[in-house]
């Protein structure tokens, strides 16, 4: 029987933590890289904690070799990227990397506008530096690129960002995604994505910010102190293709549901 590849998050941040969750559940074989891990991983097995930093090259070697990796900070400064990649990302070894829906383009257009919606056809903003490394890592080493849209779960509170007036009511349309659905995407476009593509992962249900604002005062009473100004109409992210792709079906669907459960297991902030 030959052993399974080592599967390494690079950066166990928020989603990060949530993917090495779900994959040891599963009973991957999986390792957690962090740029400080006695103090950021103490959670984690020892023998499953990695020193990664992408600033460091003598870091580098600490990855095992092969490794299937997914790749969760921005994919920046590009030499870095370069240079890591031709050291540590290559066949067998599979690569998912972490980007934003922020890479599409979409300027301007009336403010009462419904913005068009966005697939991954849609042109990217190749002058902003982390779509460089992620067209560079998905070009040159088959990475599988996810333009995430914002991430929100435990502990990310759409409710908290507006009760403290982060989020107003706009008119702005917003996509989100919830935090277990995206880290049971990555594993699948690991393990099922096409190398060398791009997968939009979003809950497929565009929000105006008014709309949310109007339902979370209905059933919390929350209220942002953030008054509505002009802004722009936002966009709105297609998330057909990686559903379809790696055949998944969202486990919260339902905005409003996800968050009723998160307010309901929300930690008070403490006073001093
Ligand atoms: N938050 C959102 O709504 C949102 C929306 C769309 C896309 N995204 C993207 O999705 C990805 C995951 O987001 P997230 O919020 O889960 O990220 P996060 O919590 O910031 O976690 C990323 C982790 O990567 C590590 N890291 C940062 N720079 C590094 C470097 N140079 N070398 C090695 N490790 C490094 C850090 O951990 P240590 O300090 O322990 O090393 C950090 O905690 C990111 O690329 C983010 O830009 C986020």
């Amino acid at each position: 029987m030959t052993t399974p590849r080592a599967l390494v998050i690079l950066g166990s941040g928020y989603t990060g933590r949530w993917i090495y969750k779900l994959a040891r559940q599963q009973s991957l074989p999986i390792l957690a890289s962090s740029r400080h891990p006695n103090r950021h991983l103490s959670d984690v097995e020892p023998s499953r904690r990695i020193r990664f930093d992408l600033a460091e090259p003598s870091t580098w070697s600490g990855l095992p070799p092969d490794a299937d990796l997914i790749w969760t900070f921005p994919a920046t400064p590009l030499e870095q990227v370069r240079a890591f990649a031709r050291h540590s990302c290559r066949p067998p070894g599979r690569l998912v990397v972490l980007g934003s829906t922020s890479a599409y383009d979409r300027e301007g257009g009336p403010l009462d506008d419904l913005p068009p919606w966005i697939d991954e056809a849609h042109p990217v903003n190749t002058g902003l530096p982390r779509v460089q490394g992620e067209e560079y890592l998905r070009t040159h080493h088959e990475a599988i690129i996810l333009r995430v849209a914002g991430i929100y779960g435990p502990n990310r509170n759409p409710v908290e960002w507006i009760r403290q007036g982060r989020v107003g009511p706009t008119n702005k349309f917003v996509n989100l995604i919830h935090v277990e659905d995206l880290a049971h995407l990555c594993l699948l476009a690991l393990q099922r994505g096409q190398a060398g593509d791009t997968y939009n992962v979003s809950d497929g249900h565009p929000r105006r910010w008014a709309d949310i604002c109007a339902e979370v005062s209905g059933r919390w009473g929350v209220v942002s102190a953030r008054q509505a100004d002009r802004s722009e109409s936002g966009k709105r992210i297609r998330n057909h293709k990686i559903l379809t792709h790696v055949g998944y079906t969202l486990q919260h669907p339902e905005f409003y549901d996800a968050l009723q459960s998160i307010e309901a297991h929300r930690q008070p902030p403490i006073r001093l």
